[in-house]
């Protein structure tokens, strides 16, 4: 055989814990009969409930008339349609109060909020320089400084949960930093831990950046889903080496559209731009397309704000019923109490030290998948996630015995 590059040999020498859950989940649906009950699945971060309808308005809008859809069928801007971009901005400051001020903000579209990060990577870090990721984090990151940097660039570890407390400290963060140091991820509300960072805290990553002229991107997939009220640095004006990223994969629960954006320093936006002229060429246009018509109207973002409203008090009752329903049926597991996001995220050492192998047992057990806590950096860890069955919460009774009867057994 041709050779395989050494990134693609690590890559499938060491598969992600949650792709292995995934190859067997696949197994589930196509040979149910193999399996004694119907599989419960709470491992994947996607929305159960269905996209705004306005989308579906505007995608229909589009196919009905011949000159749009044809339209929305060719290649764009690499940064984005300047009219999605000026849809951004609208939304931007009609749903989450955000000014974009021009000149010191850009704006920059890509095909989903991982490969955008991706090419933030390539743009601000160089061969052996360094990416700090809270620990937990989302699992993603690690990987793609990985396969982007050519297994040169250098992941380190801020842990932010200790004693089963989230308790981030910018002082450790400091700590960490050195003149390698390029960029920090941060995610709020996170994953797979559900925290909200508080404003002093982010505040604190911030300046501790910018005083080592670092960038710092905060990762803000789950913001829709804040249970309380939602901190200031939604709304705020970006700050000077801050990246926010955004994506709609679960706002307007659409994952598999892959459309997210990224406000961020206009130079570094540049950057990005030249890099995804060599990745992407441009994100999908007939998603562009339908963004810009939603986003079109005074009338459709307030009914979009009010989705958001409904969507996460929803999120939030059934994220309080798993965490109680959890309590009792585990009652030595340790778990964070949801503050937002789509997880419960808990120790469960105390039955199985590997987290891998509790899912597994218990995915061969009595068919409920949850994703082991090893691949977000906490071995005997697991999170469960709630977002696939919000609509259907008795399911998570269900799992919640059969739990019980696996602990059981
Ligand atoms: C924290 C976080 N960021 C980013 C992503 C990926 O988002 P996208 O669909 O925009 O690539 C996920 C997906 O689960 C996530 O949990």
């Amino acid at each position: 055989m041709p050779h395989i590059s050494k990134v693609g040999r690590y890559a499938v020498e060491n598969p992600s814990a949650i792709r292995e859950i995934m190859t067997i989940v696949a197994d589930f649906e196509k040979h149910p009969e193999k399996y004694p009950r119907k599989l419960i699945y709470l491992a994947g971060g996607w929305p159960q409930d269905p996209p705004p309808p306005v989308l579906r308005k505007a995608l229909k809008e589009i196919v009905e008339d011949e000159g749009a859809f044809n339209l929305s069928a060719r290649y764009g801007p690499t940064k984005g349609e300047p009219d999605l971009i000026e849809a951004i901005v609208r939304y931007e400051e009609a749903v989450w109060k955000r000014p974009v001020r021009e000149g010191e903000d850009a704006i920059i579209a890509g095909a989903g909020s991982t490969e955008l990060t991706a090419a933030f990577m390539l743009a601000c870090m160089d061969p052996r320089d360094e990416l700090i990721l809270t620990c937990p984090g989302y699992l993603n990151y690690k990987r793609q400084a990985e396969v982007e940097g050519l297994l040169t660039f250098k992941v380190k570890w801020w842990p932010v949960v200790k004693d089963h407390e989230y308790e981030p400290d910018p002082g450790e963060l400091s700590d960490l930093i050195t003149d390698r140091t390029r960029l920090v991820i941060i995610t709020t509300p996170g994953n797979p831990d559900s925290m909200i960072m508080s404003e002093d805290t982010l505040e604190g990553v911030l300046d501790v950046a910018e005083e080592k002229g670092v960038w710092v991107m905060v990762d803000l997939a789950y913001r829709a889903f804040c249970f309380s009220r939602e901190p200031s640095y939604f709304s705020r004006p970006r700050r000077e080496n801050e990246i926010l990223m955004c994506t709609f994969s679960k706002e307007l629960r659409a994952p598999g559209w892959r459309l997210a954006y990224a406000i961020a320093d206009a130079g570094l936006v540049g950057a990005v731009n030249a890099v995804e002229q060599a990745r992407t060429l441009c994100p999908s246009t007939l998603v562009q397309k339908i963004i810009i018509r939603a986003f079109s109207s005074d009338e459709n973002l307030k009914d979009l704000r009010a989705f958001y409203d409904e969507g996460r008090k929803k999120y939030a009752e059934v994220a309080k019923m798993t965490f109680e329903a959890l309590q009792e049926a585990m009652p030595k597991a340790v778990p964070l109490e949801p503050q937002g996001g789509f997880y419960v995220f808990f120790d469960a050492s105390a039955y199985e030290p590997n987290s891998k192998a509790f899912c597994r047992k218990l995915l061969d057990g009595v068919q409920v998948a949850l994703t082991p806590g090893k691949d977000f950096g906490m071995e005997g860890w697991i999170r469960l996630s709630y977002a696939p069955v919000v609509q259907t919460p008795e399911l998570i009774t269900e799992a919640m015995e059969r739990i019980k009867e696996f602990i059981g057994s």
